[in-house]
């Protein structure tokens, strides 16, 4: 049966996922997975700055290479995450970057100009800057003050470090896609509510300052219970897309509430039933190209990360496999939303 990169290609979406390159070369049936229903590709860490300058001037682009390698035989793109970001930050940058201004423009800028230069040909579309946006009151991780987050480069350099990472990217090559990546913007709750209304200040000001902005990603890590409007998430998109810029899901899953059914079909069925309503709204909203953060529940960071993984026991069944490469109800619900 058809996976859903077909699925999805077939009616005009693109369908890709979160991989990591070392399960690719050792778990053959997660690399048949990926290749039946993943068309668009994301390396989970390999273009974090961590892992490309994990010291200062010693690039390594061997890990990544090794996904672009897998994938480009087998026509299937890879896009890029994430150039700036505060964290996969190794502390040689935090430091450099908290002597001045100065020293902080030149790191970014070396960073940016490396990458780009050495991926340019092959990678199209980048996370440019992830997360710079700061969680509201009411939220798991609400942030003491500012409507951008606290990190290191906005302490060194201010509000303007965003228009900066985007400008030198286009400096870099002018035909790049590059995005804004954004979390915790998606559901019906007051502190989403003000993430949006954030992050829509914050895109607009960059637009009406003519930064070079291609699209806005929506990470979309969801969690089940939690109330959703089709409505208002239609709304927010066409909002950004009233901007001129395109919209993308990129790390797409869905995590269990506090709250949630005990047996395991009850459960895929409230994850299966979010997907669909995520889905719709984003389509509704005009969005045409959907990445899962993985593809299946064995290896997703809701399983695998202490800080987001359940303390009871139980395991986020959170993608569109389960842990055997099994199609799950969330899988049906996506190949029906396309
Ligand atoms: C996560 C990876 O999945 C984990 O394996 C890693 O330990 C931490 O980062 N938002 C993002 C991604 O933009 O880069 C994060 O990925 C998940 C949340």
């Amino acid at each position: 049966e058809a996976g859903l990169h077909a699925i999805a290609r077939a009616k005009g979406f693109t369908f890709g996922a979160a991989v990591q390159g070392g399960l690719l070369a050792t778990d053959p049936s997660y690399a048949a997975a990926f290749e039946r229903e993943a068309g668009l590709l994301v390396p989970e860490f390999e273009a974090k700055w961590s892992v490309l300058q994990p010291r200062e001037g010693a690039f390594d682009f061997a890990l990544l290479d090794a996904i672009l390698d897998w994938g480009t035989p087998r026509g299937r793109p890879t896009r890029g995450h994430a150039l700036v970001w505060h964290e996969a930050f190794p502390a040689w940058a935090r430091e450099a970057v908290a002597e001045g201004p100065a020293r902080a423009r030149a790191v970014m800028a070396a960073h940016v100009a490396r990458v780009l230069a050495t991926t340019r040909l092959r990678i199209r579309d980048w996370d440019v800057v992830n997360e710079a946006v700061a969680d509201a009151p009411g939220s798991d991780t609400p942030q003491a003050e500012g409507e951008l987050r606290d990190t290191p480069f906005l302490r060194a350099l201010g509000p303007s470090y965003i228009d900066t990472a985007f400008r030198l990217a286009r400096e870099q090559d002018p035909t790049l896609r590059l995005v804004l990546n954004e979390y915790g913007v998606e559901e019906d709750t007051p502190w989403a509510e003000e993430k949006r209304r954030r992050l829509l200040s914050l895109v607009r000001g960059m637009v009406r300052r003519r930064v070079p902005i291609d699209a806005v990603g929506i990470q979309a890590h969801l969690q089940m219970l939690r109330p959703f409007s089709v409505p208002v998430f239609t709304g927010f998109v066409g909002a950004l897309r009233a901007e001129g810029l395109s919209v993308i899901v990129t790390e797409l899953d869905i995590r269990e509430g506090p709250a949630v059914p005990e047996d395991e079909p009850a459960r895929d069925q409230l994850v299966a039933e979010r997907a669909a309503a995520f889905l719709e709204a984003a389509i509704a909203g005009g969005v045409r190209t959907f990445l899962t953060w993985g593809l299946v529940d064995r290896y997703s960071w809701l399983v695998t990360e202490p800080a987001v993984a359940r303390r009871d026991g139980k395991r986020h069944r959170g993608l569109p496999l389960d842990g055997d490469y099994n199609r799950k109800a969330m899988w049906r619900a996506m190949a029906r939303a396309f």
